[in-house]
């Protein structure tokens, strides 16, 4: 180790967090992954478990010969035939690790495995010496550690180390320990086991009692130095460590950590998040710590007022640390007050007084305690309401639309809709029935917007749910959101498209408006 003060990041979402109900993936996304992995600087990435299946080890072999940078490491169990698996697999890595684990515990030794303590540890030894044979770099997990008995996991330890273990891993495999606790048995170990110094002593803890960041932590500030975890914390039932809040946690708290680091990159921290969910249609909840959506959003008033003074009034990182895309979210709600209001007018570029300020504040507030949830959309419709009075003008209105689509058919769609009152109709093919209607919503109206994001999600669990659909869109340079709800996916896209497009056209016409103002004024 170089100066004792590094913190390893072992990355297993490919096969902790894979391997949890609703993660799984192809090979290739899960080369995407690894690539994204290596992008953040990831030490180790754990790509699967060669012998688990025919899909695992071609992945992880993949993975072995496109991926550069980070370790590339294959799990097995302590036995021949699953190492030769790994080794295989590994084979075309630059640095290659070979992961074998056996449990230690009296209750996973008796009833899982059937075998007394002497022959566990027999078997384990001889795992960690074959393996070696294959790579100098050979990690061991006593599986179940912490439920385990201090003198026999002492023992094990101390005898893989002697066969060639590099690393030796502590799990809590079942979520099981407490923070102190768990922080006192990595001290013991340390204390107990006599050639300890020759291996790098790591954790891996689940997060059942959700506390697995919190005991990866204790086991770091009593002398772990390598962490396993995963990406937005998925793996077994409650999942894993999560890969951030580790991290982050290292670096905010440099100096209760008595300066430890980690090699990442945390500028690549929410886009490797985000390519997670993307890739497995999975959602990490707004209240996640460091990649949720509200991690860095600010509601009430009193701390809106306090960040826009002062960002570290209460925030203790940045979101651009993390690469969030947007840097401070100032969100308008029933909590807010006029600091944030006035943040929002400026962001639309409005020429305000304090008069409007207190007009649209009001009606914000009125606004709010009615609906549930204050979209962007609503503030913004509210803002255009009260400078350009145009209550009932919505620049389009779709009249009706039609799309045929079907596994032998090339999705075709026709609109009919108003611009301004004037009749338009067309129609265009698409890639999908979505993108056929939205092309011929474009073509009618003689457009062409870009997308910049877009989203749908069934808000209830059940076949005939209402979809949400949300949509960015760009229009010459002008960037507005939309949000449609419907039973129907393609009428719920269609609605959140033509929201944002009447926007985005709305605010075109008040940057012209204003514009024309200016040049009249100065004539
Ligand atoms: O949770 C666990 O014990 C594991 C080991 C295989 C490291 O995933
Ligand atoms: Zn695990």
């Amino acid at each position: 180790m170089e100066d004792g003060k590094r913190v390893y990041i072992f990355d297993t979402t490919l096969r902790d967090g894979e391997q949890a109900p609703g993660f799984s993936m192809t090979t290739e996304e899960k080369l995407q992954m690894a690539h994204q992995l290596a992008n953040l600087g990831v030490d180790v990435i754990e790509a699967g478990f060669a012998a688990a299946s025919k899909g695992d080890f071609e992945a992880i072999k993949r993975i072995a010969q496109e991926v550069k940078g980070p370790v590339i490491c294959s799990l097995s169990r302590a036995n021949h035939g699953d190492i030769e698996a790994a080794a295989q697999a590994i084979e075309p890595a630059e640095r290659k690790r070979i992961h074998t684990f056996i449990a230690t515990s009296p209750i996973h030794m008796e009833y899982k495995l059937k075998k007394k303590p002497e022959e566990v540890l027999e078997i384990a030894k001889s795992a960690v010496a074959f393996a070696r044979n294959f790579t100098d770099d050979v990690e061991f997990s006593c599986e179940d550690a912490t439920r385990s008995e201090r003198e026999f996991l002492y023992k094990i330890i101390e005898e893989v180390i002697k066969a060639g273990a590099k690393v030796i891993n502590i799990p809590d495999t079942v979520g099981y320990a407490i923070p102190e606790e768990f922080g006192r048995l990595i001290r013991d170990i340390m204390e107990n086991v006599p050639n300890i110094d020759k291996a790098i002593l790591s954790v891996h803890c689940h997060d059942d009692l959700g506390l697995a960041v919190a005991n990866s932590l204790a086991g770091v500030k009593n002398g772990v130095r390598q962490v396993e975890c995963t990406i937005n914390g998925i793996g077994e039932r409650a999942g894993n460590a999560a890969l951030e809040e580790i991290v982050m946690a290292l670096r905010v708290r440099h100096d209760y950590f008595g300066e430890l680091y980690t090699n990442v990159n945390t500028k690549e921290i929410y886009k490797t998040s985000r390519l997670l969910c993307r890739i497995t249609g999975s959602f990490v909840p707004p209240n996640k710590a460091i990649v949720g959506d509200n991690a860095f959003a600010h509601e009430s008033g009193i701390h809106q007022h306090g960040v826009l003074s002062h960002r570290l009034t209460y925030e203790i990182m940045s979101a651009e640390d993390v690469g969030f895309p947007k840097s401070r979210n100032i969100v308008l709600g029933k909590h807010s007050g006029r600091h944030a209001l006035k943040l929002k007018l400026n962001e639309y570029g409005i020429n305000y007084t304090e008069e409007d300020v207190e007009r649209i504040f009001a009606k914000l507030k009125e606004l709010a305690d009615k609906k549930k949830e204050i979209y962007d959309e609503d503030i913004e419709a509210l803002i255009y309401q009260e400078f350009m009075k145009l209550e009932d003008q919505e620049p389009i209105e779709v009249e009706h639309f039609q799309v045929q689509s079907g596994d032998n058919l090339v999705p075709t769609a026709t609109v009919k809709l108003y611009f301004k009152g004037e009749e338009r109709t067309a129609t265009s093919t698409g890639n999908g029935p979505v993108d056929a209607t939205i092309k011929a919503i474009q073509k009618a109206l003689n457009i062409n917007s870009s997308l910049v994001d877009y989203s749908i999600k069934a808000l209830t669990p059940n076949t005939d749910a209402q979809a949400e659909a949300r949509m960015v869109l760009e229009l010459d340079g002008v960037r507005a959101s939309g949000r449609g709800v419907d039973t129907d996916i393609i009428k719920a896209s269609v609605k959140a498209f033509v929201d944002a497009l009447n926007r985005a056209i709305l605010r075109k016409d008040y940057i012209l408006q204003k514009s024309n103002v200016r040049r009249e004024g100065t004539v």
